[in-house]
């Protein structure tokens, strides 16, 4: 996160009238946030990105009260990818490269201490991607992968809707 993020984000919440509303710099693994002190947590497609992905959960499960709630959207593999694809800075930050294997991002989630772990919806890859996309052409052409290959990770790749309580 970025002083411009922040900066915008509050601009935005003043230019809509919100009052409740307060924006902190932080870390997904180490939040600016009190023990025990917030109702419910939401995140969309930022897990993925961190290689902390335990730190993550334990501190979401420190600051959430007792019966507090998780909303994540996030990505989960299937299936482990080629190299070539995991070390690629495009997969990365096309939150693809840095997902972990579905088994092991939920037995991430239990082991910080979370119960009635479930996934409310999920999508495949495949059927979200376009495979006529010239920015998608261009990143498989970058990581010489052909549009075979490419649409055989279809299956692989999830994107998952999880709710927890603490
Ligand atoms: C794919 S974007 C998602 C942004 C937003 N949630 C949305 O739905 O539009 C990922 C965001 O996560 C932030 N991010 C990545 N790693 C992070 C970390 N360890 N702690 C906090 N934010 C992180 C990035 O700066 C980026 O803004």
């Amino acid at each position: 996160m970025t002083d411009a993020m922040l900066e915008k984000a509050r601009a935005n919440a003043a230019k809509a009238g919100v009052t409740n509303v307060e924006f902190r710099k932080g870390h997904i693994e180490a939040l600016p946030v009190d023990d025990a002190s917030v109702d419910a947590i939401i995140s969309n497609c930022v897990i993925n990105l961190s290689p902390e992905k335990d730190r993550v959960y334990r501190e979401a499960h420190r600051v959430l009260r007792p019966g507090g709630r998780l909303m994540i959207s996030d990505i989960v593999l299937e299936r482990a990818l080629p190299e070539r694809v995991l070390e690629s800075i495009d997969a990365y930050i096309g939150c693809v490269g840095g997902a972990s294997l579905r088994a092991a991002y939920f037995e991430i989630i239990e082991k910080a201490g979370f119960r009635e772990v479930r996934v409310l919806r999920e999508a495949r890859f495949a059927q979200a991607m376009d495979f006529d996309d010239p920015r998608l052409k261009e990143l498989m052409e970058r990581l010489d992968i052909s549009l075979d290959e490419a649409k055989s990770y279809g299956d692989a790749v999830t994107s998952v809707h999880v709710f927890a309580r603490k």
